[in-house]
């Protein structure tokens, strides 16, 4: 056959009706990368062999290794009031991710259709070339854009050129930004006349037990002058198909294509009943389908009255909300929807029903997670405007592209839903100046005209200035950081009557780690560069949790809170941020970097979720040492009432106190607020054996009790899996817990021996982490130091079916051993 004859064929057969006239995939496997300034690398014929190759999301850095000298800082952190800079280590986790990184592939596309590239986020500045040829350019890491590339293909589609060229500037972030391709790329394949990539906006005008209507827009392009026929059918969750329109019409001048529609009892969106309903449409021109488009969305409606605060659907309800940054700890910035459900799993049962992607655009994958499994979310783009907090952060950028910035992620994320608000900006330093609000003003307009439907807040710290100077008034919804002791004042000055705690507490703890005496701390340091776990402790500019709590239960004008973090981040280890390398990754979580909740967890857990109960006690009993020194006890305990026993003594009952009798108590104990959400037994003297509580009811009825007991010499390694069986698709993961017991099983809680591990069969080792703020160990190597006895393993499917044998070792112990499956 000669050349000719099979490129006929080839485009005969690219060119076969087999084709949708939509298609998407993703461009995952077999990515070159190397990283470097390197001539040409956007040339077709650059030859790229000797790169390394890589899967994407891919993140370059977090493989370390980690090193004071990649972050090393002389600066004032101005919004933490530092007046005089110092040396600063760790803020962006102490991992290189600063440079430039090429990444190459190839895609191909059939013969005359129309191709356009999505990138859900790619870390920095990112120059795509199609074949040797840039077809565009987006300065910001963390947005989605698109570009469509179909002029650039080569004539018979194939073997297309993709190099993605990156740059990650040093002092360009607050935090650990990760680096590369991060994020997903898609190849979306259309006729020429097609839905536009988030070409559609679906509305909700009328929600009522009793019916909703629902307003479709759709936009197309290349529609010129034909007439555009639109069927499309409103399918509920179930799979019905509830409602049908069939439209013809002409697009006029260019304006969305409107389809309305009614249905009966709809079944409403929630964080409980997470019901999705799909907009699926076709579209024909001349009797010919040319594309067919999906659009998932939820049926609720969202309303916030003054003084009485956030209704979904009608009933109220506050924010029990955690802010997050985006990085999947040991895994780094590079998505993975098994680690982000992980992540939602856990939080889902401490009762948090909202997400603040602080402070950027989130990865789609976790939007449609938080539609799936039932987040309100409030999304938020910036952590600057035009004014620098970090010398290379995004000011440079934002009066050119803050409008393209803000357009991206508003249609991109307009239909969830889960988004019930949008966030401007996190104390962004514009909120002092005298023109700040006229910038506010610009981007929630931008927010308001793409998106009618969702208020904006902006979460603001310097409360002096933005109560002067008319920014915090400005704003659909008041979002106030901290400054709790403010609120009433807040509330009493501004017109709206309401007020969010856009980002909460910012308390300081160690998994495991206690510290004595327990007393109420802010910016303690310690020798270890660990915190107490006594959640006790904050930064100066920040609070403990029980202040948050009582502000949602004392005024119905607070609409709620988002935690500062759910999860620990890589970088900013305030308090240990000043010269004190080696800490690099934050003890603000309520989880740890390891995924292991702290114990923290269960006290949101026993005010937030009112579906279980819970009764945790603090500290573990194993304190060779401490024999007879004062070692106090809390519960955190949705019950009322519980008694503490020592090796059977009684050490009496407390009970929760009512915020009157804690008011009262104010002067006298500095833990009295403390005393209404939590359980304290403040002199009990250390002895080694049995500590127990027994929880009272209301009628005076022992409900549960609680046993933790001394450990004693460790003696094997236990494996506890989150999930035994995964997907063989190359990407699921399970996260076993890997603890250090003695012969019953009891936790050795300060045991931090080095662990290793070997994976055999359908998977491979994808990283760990022990929560330790200062540990070097590097997140892939399978080995790595426990941590108050635990740490986390990450084992990834492949993409065979079979057995995954997981072992972990360490010198004196019996092997730890688990068997996972991997299925179709
Ligand atoms: C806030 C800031 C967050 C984080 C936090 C730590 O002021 O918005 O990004 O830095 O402090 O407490």
């Amino acid at each position: 056959m000669n050349k000719l004859v099979s490129l006929i064929l080839l485009n005969i057969l690219f060119s076969l009706p087999a084709v949708a006239q939509r298609s998407e995939f993703l461009l995952e496997k077999n990515w070159k990368f190397a990283k470097g300034d390197i001539a040409n690398a956007a040339e077709p014929k650059f030859d790229d062999s000797k790169w390394e190759t890589v899967a994407v999301p891919h993140d370059w850095a977090i493989f370390g290794p980690f090193d004071r000298s990649h972050d090393l800082q002389n600066v004032a952190v101005t919004q933490n009031f530092e007046k005089k800079a110092s040396v600063k280590t760790g803020r962006t986790g102490g991992l290189p991710y600063a440079g430039i990184g090429w990444y190459r592939t190839k895609f191909d596309v059939p013969v005359g259709k129309q191709a356009t590239l999505v990138f859900d986020g790619a870390m920095s500045e990112a120059r795509v070339y199609v074949n040797g040829k840039e077809a565009c350019f987006w300065p910001f890491g963390y947005n989605s854009f698109h570009c469509d590339v179909t002029e650039l293909l080569n004539e018979d589609g194939r073997n297309n050129v993709l190099s993605v060229r990156l740059e990650n500037k040093p002092q360009s972030s607050r935090w650990y930004p990760g680096a590369g391709l991060y994020r997903n790329v898609h190849v979306v394949i259309t006729d020429r006349i097609h839905v536009p990539v988030w070409g559609t906006q679906l509305t909700t005008p009328h929600v009522s037990s009793e019916f909703a209507s629902i307003r479709l827009r759709t936009e197309i392009a290349n529609a010129g002058e034909n007439n555009i026929r639109i069927v499309t059918e409103i399918v509920s969750p179930d799979g019905k198909v509830v409602a049908t329109k069939d439209n013809t019409r002409k697009m006029n001048h260019n304006q969305p294509f409107e389809q309305n529609f009614l249905i009966e009892t709809p079944v409403l969106w929630s964080p409980e009943t997470p019901y999705l309903y799909k907009a699926s449409s076709r579209i024909y021109v001349g009797g010919k389908q040319m594309d067919e488009y999906i659009t998932r969305f939820g049926i609720r409606s969202i309303e916030i009255v003054a003084d009485k605060g956030f209704f979904l659907n009608g009933r109220h309800r506050k924010f029990q909300g955690v802010c997050n940054h985006h990085d999947l700890g040991p895994l780094g910035a590079a998505v993975n929807v098994a680690a982000l459900r992980r992540q939602l799993t856990l939080l889902k049962d401490m009762g948090c029903d909202a997400i603040r992607t602080s402070h950027n655009m989130p990865a789609p994958e976790l939007v449609e997670l938080c539609d799936e499994m039932g987040f309100m979310m409030m999304i938020e783009p910036f952590d600057e405007w035009d004014i620098a907090k970090c010398k290379n952060g995004y000011h440079r950028y934002f009066n050119e592209w803050a409008e393209r910035d803000m357009v991206n992620m508003l249609r991109h994320y307009r239909n969830n839903a889960s988004v019930v608000m949008w966030s401007i900006g996190n104390e962004v330093p514009t909120q002092c100046s005298p023109e700040g609000y006229k910038v506010a003003s610009f981007l929630q307009d931008i927010c308001h005209r793409e998106d009618p439907t969702r208020p904006v807040t902006c979460g603001m710290d310097q409360v002096s200035c933005v109560l002067e100077n008319g920014f915090a008034a400005m704003i659909d919804v008041p979002g106030l950081n901290y400054r709790a002791h403010r609120y009433v004042e807040s509330y009493n000055t501004l017109p709206q009557n309401i007020i969010l705690g856009s980002e909460t507490a910012s308390t300081v703890s160690s998994r495991g780690v206690y510290k004595f005496p327990v007393e109420k701390r802010a910016g303690a340091l310690y020798g270890d560069h660990q915190c107490s776990g006594y959640d006790v402790e904050c930064c100066s500019w920040s609070n403990v949790p029980d202040m948050d709590f009582a502000l949602a239960d004392d005024y119905n004008w607070t609409i709620g809170q988002f935690v500062w973090t759910g999860f620990d981040y890589l970088g900013e280890p305030s308090p240990y941020d000043t010269d004190a390398w080696p800490s690099h990754s934050s003890v603000f979580g309520i989880i740890d970097l390891a995924s292991l909740p702290k114990d923290r967890y269960y006290l949101y857990r026993s005010v937030w979720n009112k579906k279980a109960n819970t009764l945790h006690v603090l500290p573990h009993w194993t304190w060779p040492g401490r024999e007879g020194e004062n070692t106090p006890v809390f519960v955190y305990t949705n019950y009322p009432v519980a008694e503490l026993f020592v090796n059977g003594k009684s050490y009496g009952r407390q009970r929760k106190l009512t915020a009157q009798e804690s008011e009262a108590l104010q002067e006298k104990d500095p833990l009295a607020l403390q005393r209404r959400y939590r359980l304290m037994w403040m002199n009990v003297p250390y002895e080694p054996g049995e500590l127990k509580v027994v929880a009272y009811d209301n009628c005076d009825k022992p409900v549960e009790e609680k046993v933790v007991h001394t450990a004693g010499r460790p003696h094997h390694l236990e494996l506890v899996a989150d999930r035994t069986e995964l997907a063989a698709d190359g990407k699921d993961l399970a996260y076993i817990t890997v603890r250090v017991v003695d012969k019953d099983g009891n936790l050795c809680p300060s045991d931090n021996r080095l662990i290793s591990f070997s994976v055999k069969g359908a998977g491979r080792y994808r990283a760990g982490a022990n929560g330790d703020a200062t540990s070097l160990d590097l997140f892939h190597l399978s080995k790595m130091h426990a941590f108050s006895g635990q740490l986390t393993a990450i084992i990834q499917s492949s993409e065979q079916s079979g057995k995954i044998v997981f072992e972990a070792k360490a010198k004196g112990l019996q092997t730890g051993k688990i068997v996972l499956s991997a299925g179709m």
